[in-house]
């Protein structure tokens, strides 16, 4: 099973935006998938509580005593993580996965937060076995803005402190699209193409990362 985990314990940067979106695409693609809340604020899980039956189907994985039930036909598990989450949890987390997205908006407080996260990981590492392939998506940036630059310039130079670069995948846009998918079960590759497509040009680069080896240890 492949488990891709969305982390930043930063509130509000995208985790759960990106993970019902990675969710749900690979549903469209045939894969069986398990989308895993471990947010007690559960925005992943109300989400696939709304989604529409005649969508491509999405299991709600359990966590129950700090343990996942999924189905043992799962293909892709999804992981949407918490804000907030440090030491013990984080490393727990993080060793279920193969692969983990950090979003960072682009705002000096989410830039010095993410660059303390990083360090923080790293520290952690020796306690987290497998290594996890990370990469970086700037989100809800609103182009040609100063800030949106700086965060470019930030995520493409950035790297572990151990001097490991980490990838900068893709830059999304603050967009109504997002909201709506949000409110509605939705991704955005379920709405109208042409409403969409400048948005699904930005996923584009993260889904054939994920497609691809590059994101597998
Ligand atoms: N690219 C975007 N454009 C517009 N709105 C966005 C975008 N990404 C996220 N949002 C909105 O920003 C809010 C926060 O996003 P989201 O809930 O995904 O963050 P989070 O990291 O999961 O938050 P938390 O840390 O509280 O779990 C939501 O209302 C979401 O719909
Ligand atoms: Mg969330």
């Amino acid at each position: 099973m492949r488990t891709i985990l969305v982390l930043n314990p930063k509130g509000g940067c995208g985790k759960s935006t990106l993970a019902t979106n990675i969710a749900g695409y690979f549903a469209m693609q045939g894969k069986r998938v398990a989308l895993a809340d471990c947010d007690p604020q559960g925005s992943s899980r109300d989400w696939l509580k709304i989604r529409p039956d005649h969508l491509a189907r999405i299991e709600s994985a359990k966590v129950k005593d700090g343990k996942l039930e999924i189905e043992n036909t799962t293909e892709i598990l999804v992981l949407d993580s918490p804000a907030s989450l440090h030491n013990q949890k984080l490393v727990s987390i993080t060793r279920a996965a193969q692969t983990a997205i950090i979003p960072v908006l682009p705002s000096p407080i989410d830039m010095r937060a993410a660059e303390r996260f990083l360090a923080e990981l790293v520290g952690l590492r020796n306690k987290i076995s497998r290594k996890v392939r990370i990469t970086t998506v700037a989100n809800r940036v609103r182009e040609d803005t100063i800030v949106a630059a700086k965060l470019e310039h930030y995520l493409e130079k950035l790297k572990l402190p151990n001097g490991d670069k980490i990838p900068f995948m893709t830059m999304l846009r603050a967009s109504q699209n997002y909201l709506h998918a949000a409110e509605t079960g939705m991704t955005i590759f379920e709405l109208a193409p042409s409403r969409t497509y400048y948005d699904r040009e930005q996923w584009a680069p993260l889904l054939s990362w994920l497609n691809s080896s590059r994101s597998i240890p």
